[in-house]
């Protein structure tokens, strides 16, 4: 079956960012190396059971390696920038206290290779890899991680501030937060499930010190990657929108009302620890953007008996106590980790962003974007792009001030509890022997960027 070419897609702006996005967990491997401390990860994919394939990452794509063959396919796709996150347990390797050179050193030769590829480094100062000391404190549950991420932000700082201009502190604190201390699917594998609450409250803080340390070393360009996607209600049923209502200020406002608004949702504040009010000062320092990691929409409505989640929300098992319960949402295409494609849920995103924060709201980026597909030929992958990035286009031209636009990945990574099952590269990676293949949408993207740059 032939199908049309799609139609080039539509222009965006000339100094719009183009880039792909990475994390250090995900890609780095050599755990052990250069003195790196071990991360909350290392410890938690050692544990049986934790992982779908039982692997782990300790060799990962071997991005610490590799990074230069990985630039290449980088300045070759013609991106202008690249995100990849810093280790803390590389760099700071108990969490607090020495600072280890030579995992810095890893990030200032990454650093410089990007620079003399003409490509802008985008460092993530905290993509999940907590480091384990710090967990058998607490992790961040207590206070002190935050204070300790600050310190490490200030070395990283110290060390790449002459070169890197872009910062973003935290990735998906609302993700670590459920996953990680709610329900436990992911590290450290806590399930506590509300009394999770206090590691939303302190990466925030965390995020808040880290600016300030950020800006003390002259740093005018920062911020930071949570994850977004519209709720909707599976029903107009009064406990169905109730229920959709709670789960999208879980997912859309915890994290998002305190950094534009100063404030935490109505109701939160009251269950937090620490110096609430004078926290919320520090957290809600200007950003100078506000980056949106977007996947898809989420059904939700009251809680139900039979409580397995559908693959849209990972398929987990979920405890009966939560007050609500995803459903599946029907009609759309699917990738093949199971999650609905609908592209025009970021132009909803981006219209009740817009609405919701009005003048507080930065400009926008969105830093991750993307899905999983088998198979080195994957039109599906480029359907996904070419729809989310019309979808994208559509919010600008209705008004959203977006500047820029990173997919999720550059290359087949560890996807967390998933192993290396599910493949969101634009290169394929075969984990026998760790070579790169760009797959289709490496090419598509290429020419798509190409044809942008010619204006
Ligand atoms: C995370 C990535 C992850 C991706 C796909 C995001 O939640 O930031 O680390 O690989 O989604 O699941």
């Amino acid at each position: 079956m032939t199908s049309e070419p799609a139609p080039p897609l539509p222009r965006f702006p000339r100094d719009f960012l183009w880039g792909v996005s990475t994390s250090a967990a995900q890609t780095e491997g050599a755990v052990a190396e250069d003195g790196r401390g071990r991360s909350a990860w290392d410890v938690f994919t050692a544990e049986a059971g934790r992982i779908k394939d039982g692997s782990d990452a300790r060799v990962a794509t071997d991005h610490y390696h590799r990074y230069r063959e990985d630039v290449g396919l980088l300045a070759d796709l013609g991106v202008g920038a690249y995100r990849f996150s810093v280790a803390w347990p590389r760099v700071v390797p108990d969490g607090s206290g020495a600072v280890n050179a030579a995992g810095l050193d890893f990030y200032d030769r990454l650093v410089d290779a990007l620079l003399a590829a003409g490509i802008e480094p985008v460092p993530t100062l905290f993509h999940w890899d907590t480091p384990h000391a710090l967990e058998e404190t607490g992790g961040w549950l207590v206070r002190e991680t935050a204070e300790h991420f600050a310190a490490y932000a200030d070395a990283v700082a110290a060390r790449l501030g002459d070169r890197v201009k872009r910062w973003i502190t935290l990735n998906e604190p609302a993700e670590l937060t459920l996953l990680g201390y709610g329900l436990g699917q992911h590290a450290p594998g806590r399930t506590l499930l509300f009394d999770a609450l206090p590691a939303a409250h302190h990466q925030l803080l965390g995020h808040g010190l880290a600016v300030r340390a950020l800006r003390a070393r002259g740093a005018t360009d920062i911020g930071i990657a949570n994850s977004h996607g519209p709720t909707w209600a599976a029903s107009g049923s009064e406990a169905d929108t109730g229920a959709a209502d709670f789960y999208d200020l879980l997912l859309n406002r915890l994290f998002a009302d305190p950094l534009l608004l100063g404030r935490y949702p109505e109701g939160i504040a009251e269950q937090l620890p620490g110096p609430v009010t004078d926290d919320l000062k520090v957290i809600s320092q200007p950003l100078d953007w506000y980056g949106i990691n977007y996947y898809q929409p989420t059904l939700i409505g009251a809680p139900q008996p039979d409580t397995a989640a559908p693959a849209d929300f990972g398929g987990i098992a979920l405890p009966p106590e939560l007050p609500f319960s995803p459903r599946r949402i029907e009609g759309y295409p699917r990738t093949d980790f199971g999650w609905p494609v609908v592209p025009h849920a970021l132009t909803e995103l981006l219209d009740a962003f817009r609405e919701r924060y009005g003048p507080s709201l930065p400009p926008l980026m969105i830093t991750e974007n993307g899905c999983s597909y088998e198979g080195t030929e994957d039109t599906d992958r480029i359907a996904f792009l070419d729809g989310h990035l019309r979808a994208l286009h559509d919010a600008m031209t209705a008004g959203a001030d977006v500047r820029g636009y990173f997919v999720w990945s550059l290359t087949d990574n560890f996807e967390w509890a998933e192993g290396f099952a599910r493949r969101f590269g634009l290169v394929h990676i075969d984990y026998a022997t760790l070579a790169r293949t760009p797959k289709a949408s490496y090419h598509w993207l290429r020419g798509a960027l190409r044809d942008q740059a010619r204006g």
